[in-house]
């Protein structure tokens, strides 16, 4: 596991334990201490920027067709995981009728979440996904994206949705932050949990759009 969190209080420590020896090596601990710096720095900036991105309210939500619009946000990553040789099924319940929402930020929720759930993998994983949509209660459409494995690591359980937590050697661990930032500025929630088949299961909603609101559907 290699949080970024984690990577850069590695290094902290590895700089701790330089500055302890009778002969410090100066240069050597001061460049390791710099270069810790600049990444926290980067990745501190780039997730900020997208958050800013996001909910800066520029987004243009119109009432579009909730199939629709799923299977196209979904096409892209099913495309991805065939590519891998992940077998993913789209099942849309016909009763799910229209939604406000920005289409393209939409997209980067089931592309996020498909991504997640497939790496990284090992010989012999279950390489199956199902993409979900359909009515809850009240007026709510959701969209629940489960895998079988290898099911959420305990370190990260709680704060997944944390920017910066990740378990992946180069993971920045700004895409389930995003995701959940998305799917609240379109009004919806974002939840997790381990499902029963091994795997996880996260639950994004998007309210149904109402008689009143703005534009077409598409
Ligand atoms: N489908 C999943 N199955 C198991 N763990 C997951 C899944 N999706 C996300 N995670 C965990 O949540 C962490 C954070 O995910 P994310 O915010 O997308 O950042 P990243 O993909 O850069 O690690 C991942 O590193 C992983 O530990
Ligand atoms: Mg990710």
């Amino acid at each position: 596991m290699n949080p970024v969190e984690t990577a850069i209080g590695d290094r902290t420590k590895g700089c701790r334990l330089l500055a302890r020896r009778d002969a410090v090596p100066v240069a050597g601990t001061l460049g390791a201490l710099g270069r810790t710096a600049e990444r926290a720095v980067r990745a501190g900036r780039i997730i900020r920027r997208l958050h800013e991105f996001v909910t800066r309210g520029e987004t243009e939500r119109r009432r579009v067709s909730g199939a629709r619009s799923i299977e196209e946000a979904t096409a892209l990553a099913l495309v991805e995981a065939r590519e891998r040789g992940v077998v993913t099924r789209l099942v849309v319940n016909r009763e799910v009728g229209s939604i406000l929402a920005d289409r393209v930020q939409l997209q980067q929720v089931p592309v996020t979440l498909t991504r997640n759930g497939r790496a990284p993998r090992q010989p012999g994983d279950r390489r199956e996904m199902t993409v979900e949509a359909g009515p809850v209660e009240p007026a709510t459409v959701e969209i629940p994206v489960s895998d079988k494995d290898p099911g959420i690591a305990d370190a990260v359980a709680d704060r997944l949705f944390q920017p910066f937590v990740t378990t992946k050697p180069n993971g920045m661990g700004g895409g389930l932050s995003i995701c959940r930032t998305i799917v609240e500025v379109h009004g919806g929630r974002l939840k997790v949990e381990r499902n029963g088949a091994g795997g996880v299961t996260f639950r994004p909603t998007v309210p149904a759009a109402h008689d009143g609101d703005a534009s077409h559907v598409h």
